[in-house]
């Protein structure tokens, strides 16, 4: 794997060699229906959860992490994934969605500008 992007290093000398290269967080987190924010899980973010470990493995991308997380609180543009060292966030809706982020962004360490979240996605009342 490349090096990662020095601006977001915040290793010392007295760290030990990561163990993974890179975790990627699915939010999983269930509100009740009708919740006002939503949630990813009703979604689907779980069943993309599951396919992405899958996908991960059968891509032998190595020393990548698929785990779940709780909420992110990005929920109104969810589901919604966050890929550290890197902290980048994407929206992803379906299983081409999941391919494309493990091919362009893990495998090929690019970037999927469509479905990547920016700093102008606010949640409402979060600005
Ligand atoms: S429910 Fe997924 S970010 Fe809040």
């Amino acid at each position: 794997m490349a090096d990662l992007n020095p601006a977001v290093s915040r290793e010392t000398e007295a760290d030990p060699p990561p163990w993974f290269d890179l975790h990627l967080f699915v939010c999983t987190n269930r509100r009740p229906d009708g919740h006002r924010r939503g949630s990813c899980a009703a979604r689907g973010s779980e069943a993309l959860r599951d396919y992405m470990k899958a996908r991960a493995k059968e891509m032998g991308l190595g020393r990548v992490r698929v785990n779940s997380a709780g909420c992110l609180d990005r929920c109104e543009f969810g589901p919604v994934l966050v890929i550290y060292p890197e902290g980048v966030w994407y929206r992803a809706e379906t299983r081409e969605d999941i391919d494309e982020i493990l091919a362009v962004h893990v495998r090929d360490k690019g970037r999927v500008r469509r479905l990547m979240l920016t700093e102008k996605d606010v949640p409402p009342g979060k600005g």
